[in-house]
């Protein structure tokens, strides 16, 4: 046995340790129960009582001088390790905290929850229809039979004969009123599509709201009421309206309603293109035939149905001039509303 022997083998291994795991091993290989210094001392057991005293107290020297250079090893790579540790778990408690940006409604939806909020204070339903429908509820059942003009003007995307993305929201009137259960009060509001071109007014998808009313003794006076309500209720107290007659196939008779302009009062400005009224909707008394076709008794049953373009409503309420800032999407031109 040669002690300087050992202890340089000792001195170059511990060189060459650089972790915690590796120091381990060494510990095991040299001072664990089966290491070199416990085969050592069972080899002593073999030696005279003379040699014994020699080597017992070399061995027991090589064991203290190995305990001694394993601890110094130990705190040299523990210290390292948990500087390492604290280095990269450090929680700097005076970091600012991060500036989270909440995104907020979008324009046409606030003006949908004002609206919503309006028609059910009146104690109107809201009521939810399909955007892929059939082209009898989208244009049969609301007396816009197949080649029509008003299925033109709609231009229309088909997904085959019978079926089509909705090109209004007035489907759901006719999907309510053939579940036959009266009094009809109801609103729905959703996407509708339509093979236009992009520009400042038109998108190939914008959205509507509609409205149904069907009960018995309903009155175009009913209808005139409920309508300047809700301008007034959305646009400010001081707002007149105004129905010119129009057409639509559902409606007999039908209007379109004008509220005078919000912005110059009615004196005429750039808003309202100098005529002192903007147009806000299509209504009109429900079409005797459209409740034929829906299943409904045409005599004892009267009402008034109403479309409007939210769109719409937001580019007049918050004065947008183009109706693609809409869809863009962009966070500069959201974060005003
Ligand atoms: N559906 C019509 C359109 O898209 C709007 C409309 C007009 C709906 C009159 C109605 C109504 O319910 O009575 O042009």
């Amino acid at each position: 046995m040669n002690i300087a022997e050992i202890k340089e083998e000792v001195l170059e291994s511990l060189k060459n340790i650089k972790s915690l795991p590796e120091l381990e091993n060494f510990r095991i290989s040299y001072l664990s129960k089966k290491g070199k210094v416990s085969l050592l001392m069972q080899e002593l057991k073999t030696f005279s009582n003379e040699e014994k005293k020699k080597y017992g107290k070399e061995i027991n020297d090589i064991k203290l001088f190995i305990e001694d250079e394993f601890k110094k090893c130990f705190n040299f790579l523990n210290e390292k390790f948990i500087e390492e540790k604290l280095k990269t778990e450090a929680i700097d408690v005076t970091i600012p905290v991060k500036n989270y940006s909440i995104g907020h409604i979008h324009p046409c939806t606030k003006v949908y929850n004002e609206v919503k909020f309006i028609f059910k204070n009146m104690g109107y339903e809201v009521i939810t229809g399909p955007e892929i429908e059939y082209d009898e509820y989208n244009f049969e059942k609301l007396n816009i039979e197949k080649g029509h003009p008003a299925r033109d003007e709609q231009d229309t995307f088909y997904i085959n004969e019978n079926i089509v993305l909705r090109t209004q929201t007035s489907p759901v009137q006719a999907r309510v009123m053939e579940k036959g259960k009266l009094p009809i009060k109801m609103i729905s509001a959703g996407r509708v599509f339509r093979s236009d071109a992009v520009d400042a007014t038109h998108s190939p998808t914008f959205h509507q709201i509609e409205g149904l009313v069907v009960d018995k003794n309903i009155t175009f006076s009913d209808l005139k009421g409920v309508l300047d309500s809700f301008a007034k209720a959305f646009f400010g107290e001081n707002v007149k309206t105004r129905f010119r007659p129009h057409h639509f196939p559902f409606t007999e008779p039908s209007a379109e309603m004008d509220v005078s302009c919000f912005k110059c009062k009615g004196k005429g400005c750039r808003f309202c293109k100098n005529e002192g009224w903007i147009e806000i909707l299509g209504c009109g008394m429900v079409n005797p035939k459209v409740y034929e076709l829906c299943g409904l008794d045409k005599e004892n049953h009267q009402g008034f149905a109403f479309g409007i373009g939210i769109e719409r409503l937001a580019l007049l309420k918050y004065e947008i001039d183009d109706m693609r800032l809409l869809y863009e999407n962009d966070v500069r031109f959201l974060n005003q509303f």
